[in-house]
């Protein structure tokens, strides 16, 4: 496994590859690695010829009052699990690198972007999209996994790869949990253990929504009421958004007939914490 920090040797890395006759699979993250980044990972072993993963807490996609400076740094660690998954690259440049003095191009995604995650984080995904598509551009990979767990980031991804024509494959890996259904994040090391235990509450007015729906509830703002009152039953939380939205346009939904998105954030004590789950309504 190699480890690059300059843009120069990634690129020479994925040059060898590829005359080599590799195929290229990456896996973009923020490092503070769990079982949710190794599971692309994996995804990524059984794809390709040759795995690439970047880790980079990139700034442009934190807002003024978020955790960029708190976020979980553990390069060590991270180097360790992903040496064991015999990863071939990782790449790990720093803010310099990425965002040099000079540097004034953005990326942003007009559609998908505004609603959910979008309202509460202004800028949020311009920052995503402008490193994803850097980091596009460096490695260049044949494929490329995104976890469902930020769903909305994961469509924004794959519709920028088309609108921009990235040969980039974008896949969507599902969401790995806890084992009692917490979704795992490099964000749950802020929760004490009292907020531990109320963040359960995220997966499990999920499972209560996608419960009415399979019964038969087709009625959306019920279903949030419900999960309202489930979730504020908790001391520590307050909650962000509760939305069901059609799972490909992320447009709100009344009526509920169709697949749809129940997404959610929810701040436990100071964290937000998201999760979702994808619902296919009863069919009658
Ligand atoms: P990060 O939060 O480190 O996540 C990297 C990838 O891991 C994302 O695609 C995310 O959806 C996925 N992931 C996180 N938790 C997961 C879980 N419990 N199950 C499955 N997949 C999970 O997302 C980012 O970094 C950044 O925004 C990034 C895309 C790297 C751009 O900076």
């Amino acid at each position: 496994m190699k480890v690059v920090k300059d843009i120069s040797e990634a690129r020479a890395e994925i040059k060898k590859a590829r005359t080599a006759g590799k195929i290229v699979g990456f896996i973009p993250t923020m490092g503070a690695l769990h079982a949710g980044h190794i599971s692309l990972v994996e995804a990524a072993k059984k794809q390709c010829d040759f795995v690439a993963v970047s880790i980079f807490v990139n700034p442009a996609q934190f807002g003024p009052d978020e955790d960029f400076k708190k976020y979980p740094r553990v390069f060590k660690s991270d180097e360790k699990l992903l040496q064991k998954e015999k990863v071939d690259l990782i790449f790990y440049p720093s803010a310099s690198q990425m965002y040099p003095d000079n540097f004034s191009t953005y990326v942003e995604e007009a559609l998908l972007s505004k609603p959910l995650c979008g309202l509460s984080r202004p800028g949020h995904f311009r920052g995503v999209c402008t490193i994803v598509a850097k980091l596009f551009n460096i490695i260049t990979p044949d494929i490329a996994y995104f976890g469902q767990k930020d769903y909305q980031q994961a469509m924004i991804i794959k519709r920028m790869a088309e609108d921009l024509n990235f040969s980039t494959i974008v896949k969507i890996c599902p969401i790995v949990r806890e084992s009692d259904g917490l979704a795992m994040s490099s964000r749950n090391v802020y929760l004490n253990p009292a907020e531990r235990k109320d963040a359960l509450v995220l997966a499990e007015a999920l499972k209560l929504a996608e419960k009415s729906i399979k019964e038969g509830q087709t009625d959306a703002v019920k279903i949030i009421e419900e999960m309202y009152g489930f979730i504020l039953s908790k001391k520590t939380a307050r909650i962000d958004y509760v939305e069901i939205v059609d799972a490909k346009t992320l447009q709100e939904v009344e009526e509920i007939k169709q697949k749809v998105l129940i997404a959610l954030a929810v701040y436990i004590g100071k964290t937000r914490l998201i999760d979702n789950v994808v619902v296919h309504a009863k069919s009658n």
